[in-house]
């Protein structure tokens, strides 16, 4: 396999944007990742766009072929990738294999989803699509309500409680204030959170990831093509991905997701470091439980001792590891298949020292994490400063 390196990154701020649609938020963030690699579009070889449910949000299929249109990148291939959440994080996948194996050596990686055009009962049955349409959905269960049943038996077995989760929420509103693409950039209090209106008990408004559109790209370059560019890449260093049952009944475990033990550990493996190794990483908190169980399941602590380490302030911004400093899902906002670009473009801000208000100092290694589902396909990457992270 090629070493490859990311050396551009570019997104829309994420929200509420009526004014734009689809393709103008496409070009949008394109653009910009252009311009951050100093590449023209003529030079890209191929596009991998993440994109979960454009023909039931917005009646829009066939978003590669949409993207590389109005992108004016006409005509390299391109590609859209689907696994509901974490489609970003295919998409960056499928990039990054794409020239590793050799075939591209110049690569767009895009994310994009634009559900606030519909009621939010219509967004929560299109986002449903994405658990055991038979068995779960059908029957009435949301992302939330799944996502609440986890965070019950996390409650149950390890005494995890509902302002343990609310940390989590306050510590990523914090980090959104401090980005400009953040959808929420409003400081909230463990009160709010324990006052806002129920969800799905025990989760409330303010546990909840909202609803939101935007886009993110990335430019990745195979290291021949990188070190022509520029002087600044930031390297890959493990690409892994594992899958679950659809359904959340069937899982050998409701208070972790199991894939993304597997895909950490190879990961890890592959990138030939430790947990206690990452400096910063995006982790998927579509609900405050998600963080919890993500934290523990990348081995950033023990099982089960998530909700304490919100209480010591750890993950907070500037800790040894500094989790969503982006503000996460929470408060930057998930727009579905953007999210797992947006992870990898804040990684890559914060290792090159361009993440602003909210930078961290000395940051080397950077982690994402994106879910798809309850956690039926999980995608992790590690990213870093060095090309080889064995001779660091
Ligand atoms: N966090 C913080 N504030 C939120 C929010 C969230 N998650 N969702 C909505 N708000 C705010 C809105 O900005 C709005 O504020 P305003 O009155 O000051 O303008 C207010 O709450 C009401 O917004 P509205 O859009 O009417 O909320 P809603 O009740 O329709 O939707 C949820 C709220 C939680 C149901 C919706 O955000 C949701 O379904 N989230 C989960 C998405 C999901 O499942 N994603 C996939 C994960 S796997």
């Amino acid at each position: 396999m090629r070493r490859v390196a990311v050396i551009g990154a570019g997104m829309t701020r994420f929200g509420e944007r009526w004014e734009e649609g689809m393709r103008e938020l496409a070009v949008e963030a394109g653009v910009r990742a252009l311009e951050s690699a100093g590449v023209r579009g003529s030079q890209i070889q191929a596009l991998y766009v993440g994109n979960m449910s454009g023909g039931r949000f917005i009646g829009q299929e066939h978003i590669g072929a949409l993207a590389a249109d109005y992108l004016g990148l006409n005509p390299i291939p391109s590609t859209r990738i689907e696994a509901a959440c974490a489609s970003g994080g295919l998409a960056f996948r499928q990039a990054y294999l794409s020239i590793a194996g050799g075939e591209f050596d110049l690569v767009v990686a895009g994310g994009i989803e634009k559900m606030t055009d519909v009621l939010t009962g219509q967004a929560t049955t299109t986002l449903g699509g994405a658990a055991d349409q038979e068995w779960e959905t059908f029957f009435g269960a949301t992302f939330p309500s799944i996502y609440a049943l986890m965070a019950r038996r996390h409650m149950h077995e390890y005494g995890t409680t509902e302002e343990q989760l609310a940390m989590v929420a306050v510590k990523n509103h914090d980090n959104g204030l401090k980005n400009p693409y953040a959808q929420f950039r409003k400081k909230i209090t463990v009160e709010d959170v324990l006052n806002s209106s129920p969800v799905a008990t025990p989760l409330k408004l303010l546990d909840c990831s909202p609803i939101t559109d935007g886009a993110a790209a990335v430019v990745l370059a195979s290291e021949e093509m990188a070190r022509k560019i520029t002087d600044d890449p930031v390297w890959i260093n493990a690409s892994a991905q594992a899958s679950d049952t659809l359904a959340l009944h069937s899982r050998s475990s409701f208070t972790s997701i199991p894939a993304t033990r597997l895909a950490a550990e190879k990961a890890y493996q592959k990138a030939g470091i430790k947990p206690k190794d990452v400096d910063v990483a995006e982790v998927h908190d579509c609900f405050t439980i998600a963080e919890i169980m993500a934290v523990e399941d990348l081995g950033f602590v023990p099982k089960g001792e998530g909700g304490k380490a919100y209480e010591e302030g750890m993950f907070e911004l500037g800790s040894d590891i500094s989790v969503n400093t982006s503000g996460g899902l929470k408060a930057c906002g998930h727009p579905v298949g953007a999210t797992g670009i947006k992870q990898v473009a804040e990684v890559f801000w914060q290792l090159r020292g361009e993440a602003g208000e909210r930078q961290i100092p000395d940051a080397e290694i950077g982690l994402t994490h994106n879910v798809g589902g309850s956690g039926a396909t999980v995608v992790v990457h590690v990213l870093s400063r060095y090309p080889d992270l064995r001779q660091r």
